[in-house]
């Protein structure tokens, strides 16, 4: 008799693994078993065998899925710009306030003036926005610190958040965000500083999982994102990039020729550069909250992407000036309504694609024999409601790492 620490009965599975042939991975009438943090079995309630010393939960006939991965924000930041959102709406783009000093620039002010207990009091309020949606894994960018101090401090409260909640999280450095005030006429030079010193002494303290980039006319241009991706691979850190989100830089192209983990936006991606994507297996990451904020017209070629198999992930983007969004449900939700995605290529997009976005497919983001243990249980009759409708839904139970987490008081 195998023995396990928590067997759930009584619930319907959406596992998101490709090796089943229903949609969503679906295994109706099922039960899934729970030891040391893993998934140790999950089947059809009539195969399922006994196991020794295991607590028993009743799912009540509720659709259990893998816990959601938001593979893409910026959770950590000071201030907000709610005054530049005003700005917006009376005509002003983007790119012109960025351009005048606001946008990045006046986070990145913001957050430099934090300090780390700062910093982690407010991205908690926003996290546990997402964590009572089931989220229970998170990427995490730096970018609005922009020296060695200021990227530090934000990782370090990236760092923070995995063990003041039941998360887990990846940290991305994103250096290469921003021209910083004080290298103003010399975007060379700033790229110097970050692979010279900014990245070295982050690896030295375990402080990076990804690098990444925002490849765009008022972000770096190709060639300044290679020397970081270059700095990046001598460090046998994996990359990805904001590309083609304003403009088409093909900054896709360079992420694809790095073997990267993910290409986030891409607006203004060109079908012929997606068979790069495809060969390279680069996850398209679509950020619909962003599209949505700046009220763009422009969306990514998913009906390309879908064709040609490229695998694609959804995520929120959260951030203080072009996706002030703190639900990974209502990014699924835009996802469908504006870009197109089944229901079904949504919820796929914030497990399985995340997790690969991530670098974590062959641990997280499908209920699998073998993979984490992190679950949703969500009182629904099929899992496409978790898409169709807005703030309708709140997991009833979540496990991260087999371990049940309270989402009301986290
Ligand atoms: O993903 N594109 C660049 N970075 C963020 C925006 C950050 C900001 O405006 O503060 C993004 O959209
Ligand atoms: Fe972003």
């Amino acid at each position: 008799m195998p023995s396990a620490d928590q067997v759930i009965h009584n619930i319907h599975i959406a596992s998101f693994d490709p090796s089943r042939p229903s949609s969503y991975g679906a295994i109706t009438d099922a039960v899934l078993a729970v030891a040391n943090g893993k998934i140790l079995w999950l089947g059809a309630a009539d195969d399922a065998p006994e196991f020794e010393g295991a607590s028993q939960f009743d799912g009540k006939g509720q659709w259990m899925t893998p816990g959601l991965i938001d593979c893409h924000s910026h959770v950590v930041y000071g201030g907000n710009r709610a005054r530049e959102f005003e700005a917006r709406l009376k005509g002003e783009s983007y790119e012109s306030i960025s351009r005048k000093g606001g946008g990045i620039a006046s986070t990145v002010k913001a957050t430099r003036l934090s300090s780390e207990a700062d910093l982690l009091q407010s991205a908690l309020r926003r996290v546990d926005a997402l964590l009572a949606e089931g989220v229970t894994t998170l990427e995490v960018k730096s970018g609005y610190g922009l020296d060695l101090e200021n990227e530090m401090k934000m990782l370090r409260v990236a760092d923070q958040l995995s063990k003041v909640r039941q998360l887990s999280v990846r940290k991305t450095f994103l250096g290469a965000h921003a021209l910083p005030e004080e290298f103003k006429l010399n975007a060379d030079g700033f790229i110097d500083l970050l692979v010279d010193s900014v990245m070295p002494a982050l690896v030295k303290e375990n402080l990076i999982d990804a690098v990444d980039v925002f490849c765009e006319g008022i972000g770096f241009s190709p060639e300044q994102c290679r020397r970081v991706f270059e700095k990046a691979r001598s460090f046998k850190l994996p990359v990805k990039g904001h590309v083609e989100q304003l403009s088409d830089l093909k900054g896709a192209r360079l992420v694809a020729e790095f073997e990267g983990l993910s290409v986030d936006h891409i607006e203004y991606l060109a079908e012929d550069d997606i068979p790069h994507l495809l060969a390279a297996s680069v996850v398209a990451v679509l950020l619909p909250g962003a599209f949505y904020s700046l009220n763009e017209t422009r969306k990514p070629p998913v009906d390309a992407l879908r064709s040609a198999g490229v695998p694609m992930a959804v995520a929120t983007d959260l951030n203080p000036g072009t996706s002030p969004i703190a639900s990974l449900l209502l990014a699924l939700n835009q996802s469908c309504v504006l870009f197109g995605l089944t229901p079904e290529e949504a919820l796929t997009g914030a497990t399985r694609h995340a997790a690969s976005a991530l670098d974590l497919a062959d641990s997280k983001g499908q209920l699998k024999i073998g993979f984490d243990a992190d679950l949703a249980l969500w009182d629904i009759s099929h899992p496409s409601e978790l898409c169709y409708g807005v703030n309708m839904h709140k997991p009833s139970q979540v496990w991260h790492c087999g371990k049940p987490r309270d989402n009301n008081n986290v």
